[in-house]
């Protein structure tokens, strides 16, 4: 959040961070200048924390930045919470998003004599904007930016062009507004909304210059830009969930931008291969690597049961999949060469730590796929990936989930080809995974058919998922979703066990939920649905485009693109979390805080 005008800047901050405080954040930070110094001050913890601190330290001054931050480079601490500044003072900067080429732009900063105070990839942007300066703020942002890669959404102040402050937007937020009180910038409306419902969302490439009357746009290479004015009919409470009405749907429409950001920088398709920094130390290790365990509770394990499939099928590695409040009960067998994975989108799951610890204490290699950044999970582990979904609010994990498959998908890529993958097998499923984000985005574009199916199921008790191979552990979660947020009988069933039991319960008002893609287990999938027909249960089959054969045996049928057999569970997952939120909200249920649960189950 940034703010240039006539008020003092300093309570418009406050407010406006809180009103960006839905996002979750681990540190925040505040710069105002009051025409002569720029005061600093930043805090881990709530918001409150900083409040405290600046109760003893007001900061006077009608121009300033706001900052809450999430961690992603470098450890919760009040070094590394922003604004960052560079080396004299003079640059501040706030940036969300990730600079991926920060390590060889710090590293040649460094040795041109930069000092940098924390361990960000952040603070490379001040320092590159310093070397630029030349009392032109806009012009060195400019120029700083062409260097960067990666997504940011920045805003900056410098004390030596101190009437205006410059904003600039890749792959990340940013929207502006004036009002009388000024200039406002922030990453999302809900922070500057009591000022003004008329806002500019600022475009990829773009940067705007603020000052306390106007605003103009251009980009990068200073090219004056049109933009239209938005307004926008939200009250406060919808802009935080960005205009949606839960924050399962907003997490569950962000999914194309957090498998992005999942994906980003990880996928090297000319080498076939997936470059994953948190495992970069062990790759000598990871060769050696004979079994793999891993080890996650409810959805995340579900998501673990996939890396069954995929990594045994990449990489030759036999794999079991546990879940983390059985693991430490059973006697499991290590040995120096076993590699054990604990997924956790919160990092603090009391069962899977309690199993982090038991495989630490017995020996071999742990590794993390794990989003909250400094989680306990994530510290504790030593190694491993980051999901980078961005905070999960609701209590029913999409996002995390959709990315821990994706991440999972990396991961086998990478043990596969330090085996027995080919290059060219390789380079195919880099290629198609990194289609999976726009290919999510089409299965989302075509909500409201999925809203009108919940309509017709909504009244009924129990449900079955069901699945083949890689879409087996998909009918598990898809499942879940509609236990969790709907509260509905659900079972996810391996498709060839039905006639070893199951089937017993079928009929007409109990209707089946068949994840059936075009692959290499269609035929059986369609000998199953045949079997629940013929005892007059009905059937929603989640099929691939193009698939016209399947109207014929199954009562509705949604579509999901073709892709990669192994890549079809992102896909298929997203209809079955869509259909359970229309079927929650059409039942009048609490979608983001279910009943009897919470979202970090820190309890054994
Ligand atoms: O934070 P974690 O990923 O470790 O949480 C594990 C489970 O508690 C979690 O996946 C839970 O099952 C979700 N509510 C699923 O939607």
């Amino acid at each position: 959040m940034g703010y240039i005008g006539k008020e003092q800047a300093l309570p418009l901050l406050i407010e406006g961070l809180r009103r960006h405080s839905y996002r979750g954040y681990d540190s925040s930070g505040v710069a105002v200048f009051d025409g002569n110094q720029v005061s600093l001050v930043r805090a881990t913890g709530k918001l409150e924390q900083l409040e405290q601190m600046l109760v003893r330290h007001p900061l006077p001054g009608s121009v300033g930045l706001g900052h809450t931050r999430w961690a992603t480079h470098g450890g919760i601490n009040e070094t590394n919470a922003h604004p960052h500044a560079d080396c004299k003072q003079n640059i501040f900067v706030i940036h969300n998003g990730i600079f991926e080429n920060y390590q060889i732009l710090k590293e040649k900063l460094q040795a041109q004599g930069h000092v940098f105070a924390s361990e960000t990839d952040t603070e490379v942007l001040s320092h590159l904007i310093e070397h630029f300066f030349k009392g032109n703020l806009e012009n060195a942002v400019r120029q700083a930016l062409v260097l960067m890669k990666g997504a940011y959404g920045v805003v900056v102040f410098a004390k030596q062009d101190p009437d205006k402050i410059i904003a600039a937007r890749l792959s990340a937020p940013l929207v502006v507004c004036m009002s009388d009180a000024g200039g406002f910038v922030a990453s999302d409306p809900a922070g500057i909304l009591s000022h003004s419902n008329k806002m500019v969302f600022l475009d990829d490439g773009e940067v705007a210059v603020i000052t306390k009357d106007s605003f103009t746009v251009t980009d990068l290479k200073n090219n004056p830009k049109e933009k239209t004015v938005t307004e926008i009919d939200w009250t406060l409470q919808e802009a935080q969930k960005g205009g949606y009405a839960h924050f399962m749907l907003k997490e569950i429409m962000e999914q194309p931008e957090s498998l992005t950001n999942a994906l980003r920088g990880r996928l090297m398709i000319g080498e076939g291969m997936a470059k994953l920094g948190g495992l970069e130390e062990l790759k000598k290790q990871l060769k050696d690597v004979n079994r793999i365990q891993i080890i996650a509770c409810g959805g995340a394990s579900y998501a673990g049961k996939f890396g069954e499939y995929i990594i045994e099928e990449l990489a030759g590695i036999p794999v079991h999949a546990d879940i983390g409040s059985e693991f430490r009960y059973r006697n499991p067998v290590f040995d120096k060469h076993t590699l054990s994975i604990f997924i956790s989108q919160s990092g603090e799951t009391a069962d899977t730590l309690a199993a982090l610890h038991e495989a630490k204490e017995r020996g071999g290699l742990t590794i993390g796929i794990v989003n909250v950044v400094g989680s306990t999970l994530a510290r504790e582990v030593g190694f491993g990936v980051y999901n980078h979904s961005g905070p999960e609010v609701a209590v029913a994990s999409t996002k995390a989930f959709t990315s821990q498959l994706a991440v999972l998908v990396l991961i086998g890529l990478f043990l596969g080809r330090q085996r027995q993958l080919s290059i060219a097998s390789g380079q195919q499923i880099a290629r198609e995974l990194n289609a999976i984000p726009g290919l999510v985005k089409r299965i989302l574009e075509k909500c409201s058919e999925i809203e009108i199916l919940a309509k017709k199921y909504k009244d009924v008790n129990d449900f079955w998922c069901i699945g083949r191979k890689y879409n087996y552990p998909i009918a598990w979660e898809g499942a879940l979703k509609l236990k969790e947020i709907c509260y509905i009988n659900a079972n996810g069933i391996a498709a060839g066990e039905l006639k070893h039991g199951p089937i017993a319960l079928i009929n007409e008002q109990f209707p089946t939920i068949a994840i059936c893609p075009s692959d290499s287990v269609y035929d059986k999938m369609i000998s199953n649905i045949a079997q629940i027909k013929a005892r007059n249960g009905k059937v929603i089959a989640i099929a691939t485009e193009g698939n016209e054969d399947i109207k014929r045996i199954a009562d509705d049928v949604i579509y999901i693109p073709k892709t990669l057999e192994m890549l079809t569970p992102i896909l298929s997952t997203v209809p079955l979390q869509l259909l359970a939120y229309y079927i929650s909200v059409q039942r009048g249920h609490d979608v983001d805080k279910p009943r009897n649960l919470a979202k970090s189950v820190t309890v054994e």
